[in-house]
């Protein structure tokens, strides 16, 4: 009997489910090291032959600060570069996000602690071949143990830890801006943009002209959970296309490439400004200035900007207008919607306007910078800001103040304001929040490795007992975005699908019956559950 029908027919009798030690316990929970139903020696050289030995066991990069192995040289090199993308990405099983990381093998903490592989995947196969892929895949499931797919390792919603296997498929986008055309991409260089960005929907400077990544993709080829090697477009597998096209990646398919709209590149223009509570003339007078500064952004963005900018609790600094398609001359008109409620409220802006012939040019100026010099290292929470609840005077003052409490508890906020409600391209399965939100806010504790750890998860801890639903009070309907937000969100299927759940755990349910994909907070996780050793146990 193969493994699926025993899976299929413990899922009937819950009794014989529990029974510790009977046939079905196999199928009950993955397997981790270990356990009897753990692949043997043998099993693991043998994928590796059929993976033209692509099979990667995982030594954690911070190894060599632990132990007799210690190094000096390597491990100070190594806090350095901890808190930034770049040392992570290119490694097999590593990811970013420190409370994932666990402190289970870090450069920071002490050579006497062992390092351990803790939430890190055991082995990843490097996969250059779809071959490859179908083989991981099947592997995993003739032995019953966790799969995920590593890109980047950008993950800020723990989708990446606690797999024992990782297909890793590393898809950068090189050479964005060399052959004229513009791609809508986000805003870090080494976030893929076929890993976990496009399916779960991606936003990025362009989104007010052509939407969202998501909104772009005709063709999506994939290898799905039962091992088919296929395209899906509109047409071919549409309910498959229109899932992975914004309801999440790491669900319903192993991604191998796709065929996106690509736009011609040119003209952008660019702007910033900053203010804050010395220029604003006091606290208050500051405070109102944000919430003015915060409702001025419809027109704005209907013009076709994405304006970027970071709130501390003493300033604001628009980094990033970026201006499509408009000339130096437009963009005063663009944004005087802004200047003249801020010289309403007595706050004189010095914007600063710059003209770039493509696109590459407008970002090393006003972005790269930006995010390369940025720890990315983080306690992150998201949301998604009604614009019917930004154009009230109310409104505006009430968000603006949620924003000030979060701000005093230690959150930078991270703002675009946006319209990703381009209609003609609005037929997939990105969250229809997007469509009618001015704001995608993201609430950020940079992580100090110098605190002590129970210090920063208390960070977290507040997270997600007082910011965000404090912030989520003042944005009913708002919603956030499933690719940054805070991973412990309560309810979130309503808060990161809404409407689109019940078709997209359908689908899921047809695609992956056996939940081969699993991942915490994608479509149909809940069927899933860790237990205390970490096993992960169908419910
Ligand atoms: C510094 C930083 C900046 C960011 N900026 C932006 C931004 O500007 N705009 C925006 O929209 N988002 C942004 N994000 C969020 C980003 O889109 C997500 O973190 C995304 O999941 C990262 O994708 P990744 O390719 O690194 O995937 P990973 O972190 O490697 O994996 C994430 C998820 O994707 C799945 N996955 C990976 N590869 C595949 C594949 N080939 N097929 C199927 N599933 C796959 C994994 O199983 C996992 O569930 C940012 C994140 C960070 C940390
Ligand atoms: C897989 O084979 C390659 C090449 O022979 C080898 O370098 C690698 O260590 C093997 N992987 C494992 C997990 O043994
Ligand atoms: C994966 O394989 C590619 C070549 O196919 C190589 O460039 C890359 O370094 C490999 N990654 C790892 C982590 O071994
Ligand atoms: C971190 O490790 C501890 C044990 O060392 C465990 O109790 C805890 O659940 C782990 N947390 C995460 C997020 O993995
Ligand atoms: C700038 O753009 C505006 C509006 O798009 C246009 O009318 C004007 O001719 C442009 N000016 C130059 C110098 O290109
Ligand atoms: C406006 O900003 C520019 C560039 O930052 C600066 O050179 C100039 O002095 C500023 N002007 C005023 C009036 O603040
Ligand atoms: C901000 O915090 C204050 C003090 O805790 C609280 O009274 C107020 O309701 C909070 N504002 C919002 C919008 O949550
Ligand atoms: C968490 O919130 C509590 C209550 O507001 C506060 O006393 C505490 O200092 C906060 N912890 C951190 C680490 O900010």
């Amino acid at each position: 009997m193969s493994w699926g029908r025993i899976f299929a027919l413990c899922a009937l009798l819950p009794l014989i489910r529990e029974a510790r030690g009977s046939p079905c316990k196999r199928a009950v929970c993955r397997n981790i090291p270990g356990d009897p139903g753990w692949p043997s020696s043998t099993d693991w050289d043998l994928l590796n032959k059929t993976v033209d030995g692509h099979l990667i066991p995982t030594i954690p990069l911070a190894s060599l600060c632990h132990g007799t192995e210690y190094d000096q040289g390597h491990c100070d090199g190594l806090k350095e570069a901890w808190p930034f993308a770049a040392v992570h990405v290119q490694e097999s099983a590593e990811f970013l996000m420190p409370y994932f990381q666990n402190q289970s093998c870090d450069p920071y903490t002490a050579q006497e602690k062992p390092c351990e592989l803790g939430n890190y995947a055991q082995y990843s196969i490097n996969v250059s071949t779809v071959g490859h892929v179908q083989a991981g895949i099947k592997f995993a499931r003739e032995n019953n143990i966790r799969l995920t797919i590593k890109n980047t390792g950008h993950d800020i919603m723990d989708l990446l830890s606690g797999s024992e296997l990782a297909l890793l498929r590393q898809m950068p986008l090189k050479r964005r801006a060399s052959r004229g055309f513009r791609v809508v991409t986000g805003t870090c260089p080494d976030v893929g943009v076929v890993g976990g960005y496009t399916p779960g929907g991606g936003h990025g400077i362009f989104t007010s002209i052509y939407g969202m990544g998501a909104d772009n993709v005709l063709e999506w080829e994939v290898v799905t959970a039962k091992g088919e090697h296929l395209v899906a477009t509109p047409t071919a597998h549409a309910d498959l296309y229109w899932a992975l096209s914004g309801g999440g990646a790491g669900t319903f398919a192993v991604v191998l490439s796709m065929v996106t709209r690509v736009y011609p590149d040119g003209d952008i223009a660019g702007a910033s400004l900053s203010f804050d509570i010395e220029s604003a003339g006091g606290v208050e007078k500051f405070w109102d200035g944000v919430a003015t500064f915060q409702a001025a952004m419809g027109p704005v963005v209907d013009a076709g900007a994405v304006v970027a900018y970071a709130l501390t609790p003493t300033a604001i600094s628009v980094y990033g207008i970026a201006v499509p398609n408009e000339n130096a001359s437009a963009i005063d008109q663009v944004l005087s919607p802004i200047t003249a409620a801020m010289s309403q409220v007595g706050i004189d802006l010095n914007i600063t306007t710059t003209m770039h012939p493509r696109y590459l040019d407008f970002y090393n100026q006003y972005f790269l910078e930006a995010v390369t010099a940025t720890p990315a290292a983080q306690i992150t929470g998201g949301r998604l800001v009604p614009r019917s609840i930004m154009e009230t005077d109310a409104g505006a003052q009430t968000v603006t103040e949620a924003f000030r409490n979060a701000t005093d508890a230690g959150f930078a906020i991270v703002c675009d304001a946006i319209n990703a409600d381009q209609e003609r391209l609005n037929r997939n399965a990105v969250f229809p929040s997007w469509r009618s939100s001015l704001l995608h806010c993201i609430f950020v504790k940079t992580w100090d490795f110098s605190m002590p750890w129970a210090e920063m998860t208390e960070y977290q801890a507040n997270l997600t007992n007082i910011v965000m639903p404090q912030i989520e009070a003042v944005t009913p309907d708002g919603g956030a975005y499933l690719n940054e937000a805070n991973f412990e969100q309560p309810d979130w299927q309503n808060v990161f699908y809404g409407e689109n759940y019940p078709r997209l755990k359908g689908i899921k349910n047809q695609v992956d019956p056996q939940g081969i994909f699993y991942a915490q907070t994608a479509v149909g996780s809940e069927r899933w559950a860790e237990d205390a050793s970490g096993r992960l146990c169908q419910q």
